[in-house]
C-alpha cells in the first residue's frame, strides 16, 4: 500500500494512483461518518462488505449498458476504476419518504412517492451538501445540459434496476445517492457513473419487518450496523460465508 501515490483521502474511501495512466485505485476504508462529519466512527469490515457490493452493484450496471467507471475489484478492499471528473453535483433519487425530504417537507418517513423523485445536492462538506435546482447546476457552469440530461436518465434506469435488485432479496430500495463523473477518451468526453454505492448511501428496509439494512443504523444509533451491512451482501449472494464469519467474529471480539 504505501508505495502507492495517494491522490485523495476522503470519509470512507482513499484513492491512489492506478498502475496505468488513467486509473486510479479506490480503497475502502472501515471509517463511517454522518451528520456532515459531526459523527465519526469504525466500522471494522465495512470497507471490505462495501468494495464487495460496489462491485457487484457497478458490474451488473454496466452489464445492462450504464457506463461507469468500474473496471475489476483488486483485493478485499480495493478497486480499480478509471480516471474521471467529478462532477460536483449528489444526484439522489427517491420512492420513499425519508431522512432530509421527510424533515424538509414534513412527509411522514416510509411515505411511497408516487413517483420517482430526483434531487441534486451540491458537493461541498464546508456548506454541508446543500439542496440545489437544475438550474444551479446549469447556472454555476457544474454540468452542462446535456450532462444533466444523462445524469437523470442514468439516475432512473439505476433506480429500475436497483429496486429490482433488491425487491428480489426482500429489500425495499427507499432513497439513494449517486455520483458521476467525466471520462476523457479521446476527443470524446462520456458521462459515467462513479464513487460507490453500497449501504453508506443508500437507504434499504427488509420488506417484512421494515428493519433498517442501511447507514441510518450508524445515524440514529441502531447498534449493529456491520450485520446490516453483512446481510445485505449475504442475500446479494456476494463475499464467501467464510469472510462474514470472519467480520462477524471480529466485531463481536470487538464489541464484547
Ligand atoms: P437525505 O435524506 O437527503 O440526507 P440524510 O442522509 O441527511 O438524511 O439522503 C438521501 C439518501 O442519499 C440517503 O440514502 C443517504 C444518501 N446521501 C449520501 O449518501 N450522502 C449525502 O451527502 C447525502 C446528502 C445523501
Amino acid at each position: 500500500m504505501s508505495r502507492r501515490n495517494k491522490i485523495y483521502e476522503g470519509k470512507a474511501k482513499i484513492l491512489y494512483e492506478g498502475p496505468e495512466p488513467g486509473t486510479i485505485i479506490q480503497y475502502f476504508k472501515d471509517d463511517a461518518t454522518a451528520f456532515n462529519n459531526q459523527k465519526k466512527g469504525t466500522l471494522s469490515g465495512k470497507g471490505v462488505v462495501n468494495n464487495h457490493i460496489s462491485e457487484y452493484i457497478f458490474a451488473a450496471l454496466g452489464n445492462i449498458g450504464i457506463p461507469t467507471h468500474f473496471v475489476r475489484r483488486m483485493s478485499m478492499r480495493e478497486q480499480l476504476v478509471k480516471a474521471v471528473e467529478i462532477i460536483p453535483v449528489e444526484v439522489i433519487v427517491r420512492n420513499v419518504a425519508a431522512g432530509g425530504l421527510s424533515k424538509r417537507l414534513g412527509i411522514e418517513e416510509g411515505t411511497p412517492l408516487p413517483r420517482p423523485l430526483v434531487e441534486f445536492c451540491f458537493k461541498s462538506d464546508e456548506l454541508g451538501d446543500p439542496l440545489i435546482a437544475e438550474e444551479h447546476v446549469l447556472t454555476f457552469g457544474w454540468a452542462s445540459e446535456d450532462e444533466l440530461d444523462d445524469i437523470t436518465h442514468y439516475a432512473l434506469r439505476v433506480n429500475d434496476f436497483m429496486s429490482g435488485l433488491f425487491a428480489g432479496i426482500g429489500i425495499r430500495l427507499i432513497d439513494f445517492k449517486l455520483e458521476f463523473g467525466r471520462l476523457y477518451e479521446g476527443e470524446e468526453v462520456m458521462t459515467v457513473l462513479a464513487d460507490e454505492i453500497s449501504p453508506d448511501g443508500c437507504r434499504l428496509w427488509d420488506m417484512k419487518t421494515g428493519e433498517k439494512l442501511d447507514k441510518d443504523r450508524f445515524r440514529r444509533d441502531l447498534g449493529g450496523e456491520m450485520e446490516a451491512y453483512m446481510e445485505v451482501a449475504r442475500r446479494l449472494g456476494i463475499l464467501p460465508s467464510a469472510d462474514i464469519t470472519e467480520l462477524a467474529e471480529h466485531q463481536q471480539k470487538k464489541e464484547g
